[in-house]
């Protein structure tokens, strides 16, 4: 069965998945898989995303277009989880749920017999201790807790990932330790909520975690971490980033909604005002901070008045990026009672309107780098830029640097132009991190 070698894997949705199919491809690699472009491969693995049901709908048309070419196809991701018969339905040859992805050798290898393969459920402990080698140049992933406990009335994470479960210390120190080894020199720390991080072991919160990272992990380096819940940060955690070598200051806070009202039907249990006293306290603390977020739009009951809340807060604190969404029914979730429901042309509407006040105020942004020095870290060859190299800054805007330098590089660069939303940077020297 010489063709049955080489494989594909197509990913959706957030970083879990990113790292999920990194996990996928070593193992497979490692028992002699080979990977080749998903027209010259033979099996397809989908790792899906469930989040809104338009990225759930992609993963699926891809099953039936892989399925046409004649593909052996395993459809992996949280998508799977929840909707395994639908996917038989359309095509699929197997269905892999978020916990079971250590399994796909086993997989594959019963792909040719001809049966239906279901490997899903949330009740497993994941195997943690598998390092992949990453896909990236510069940045890896490393899980330090999986699933969810929080339970926003609109997210479908908690019933695709199971409920939360924290990696131990030691076990995140060893990967972090391994990858910066292999060269990595950018490390996201993972979890769907990382400042509920407990490890039982060690007795350590988040911010243990990363004070103590940051100590023990020697080199040239920086720690970022997705996604923080707004409601649970602390100053606990602050103190361990400004008493901290290698923490970025990028501030991934998502705001959801900028209602009370709304975010009290949303349970996530802050206030309007909460959330900008944070956002206050963090540009005052830490002036070079940068804050993005993620907002939705059009959630149900979401009236006018609640709408220009969210646009008073995106005018206040002024983010340097946000993801924008329009809310999306989902499986299972608490929001799907409410009867209120805001029409698709509203949504489209509120949409537009508040894309373009974030595109205007991250315009004005930019313009302020003009001048300013920053820590940038070398991705590779711009695509976009002849003669420049991709780059991001410490506080994670991504740029692009004229010259072309080794990935992996950290120099100190100065914003010397403005194109759409990408500074220009002119090299000035060297640094270590
Ligand atoms: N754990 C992360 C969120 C993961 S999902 C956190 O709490 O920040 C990423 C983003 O998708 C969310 O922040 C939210 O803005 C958006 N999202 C989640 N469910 C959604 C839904 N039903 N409709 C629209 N957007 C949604
Ligand atoms: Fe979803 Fe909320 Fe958990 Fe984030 S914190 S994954 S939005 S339930
Ligand atoms: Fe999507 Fe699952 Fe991540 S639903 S956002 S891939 S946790």
């Amino acid at each position: 069965m010489e063709n049955k070698k080489r494989f594909s894997i197509i990913t959706f949705g957030c970083q879990m998945n990113v790292r999920d199919s990194e996990t996928m491809r070593s193992i497979l690699i490692n028992k002699g898989y080979e990977e080749k472009e998903p027209e010259d491969a033979d099996i397809i693995v989908i790792n899906s995303c469930s989040v809104r049901e338009k990225a759930a709908n992609r993963a699926k048309t891809y099953v039936r277009e892989f399925k046409r070419k004649g593909k052996k196809i395993i459809f992996a991701g949280c998508v799977a989880e929840n909707e395994k018969d639908r996917i038989f339905e359309i095509g699929a040859d197997a269905v892999l749920g978020t916990r079971k992805i250590h399994k796909i050798d086993r997989i594959i290898e019963d792909l040719y017999k001809d049966k239906k393969i279901i490997e899903v459920g949330l009740d497993e402990v994941p195997e943690f201790d598998f390092v992949p080698e990453p896909t990236h140049p510069v940045t890896s992933y490393v899980n330090i807790s999986i699933g969810c406990d929080n339970f926003c009335s609109f997210c479908i994470v908690p019933y695709t990932r199971g409920r939360e479960i924290t990696r131990s210390y030691y076990s995140i120190l060893k990967e972090a330790k391994e990858l910066i080894e292999k060269g990595s020199k950018e490390i996201f720390l993972l979890g769907q909520n990382v400042n509920s991080y407990f490890d039982n072991v060690t007795g350590f919160d988040f911010a243990d975690l990363i004070y103590h990272l940051d100590k023990d992990l020697k080199g040239n380096y920086w720690i970022k971490y997705l996604s923080p819940n707004p409601r649970d940060f602390s100053y606990k955690v602050f103190n361990a980033i400004k008493n901290s070598e290698h923490i970025s200051h990028w501030f991934h806070l998502p705001l959801q909604s900028g209602s009370t009202k709304i975010l009290k039907r949303m349970k996530r249990d802050y206030t309007k005002e909460e959330f900008l006293d944070l956002c206050y306290y963090i540009r005052e603390e830490f002036p070079d901070a940068t804050i993005t977020t993620d907002i939705i739009v059009g959630f149900p009951g979401e009236d006018e008045k609640d709408f220009e809340d969210t646009l008073d807060v995106v005018e206040k604190v002024r983010f340097e990026m946000a993801f924008m969404f329009k809310y999306s029914e989902r499986p299972n979730t608490s929001a799907r009672k409410y009867k209120d429901k805001i029409p698709e042309e509203e949504k489209n509407r509120r949409l537009q309107i508040l894309i373009e006040k974030v595109n205007n105020i991250i315009e004005e942004r930019r313009k302020e780098m003009l001048g300013r020095r920053f820590t940038l870290l070398i991705e590779g060859k711009s695509e976009k830029f002849e003669g420049c190299s991709g780059c991001k800054t410490r506080e994670n805007i991504k740029g692009v640097i004229k010259g072309i330098y080794e990935p992996g590089k950290f120099l100190i660069g100065r914003v010397v132009e403005i194109k759409g939303h990408t500074p220009i940077f002119e090299f000035e020297r060297f640094t270590n991190f």
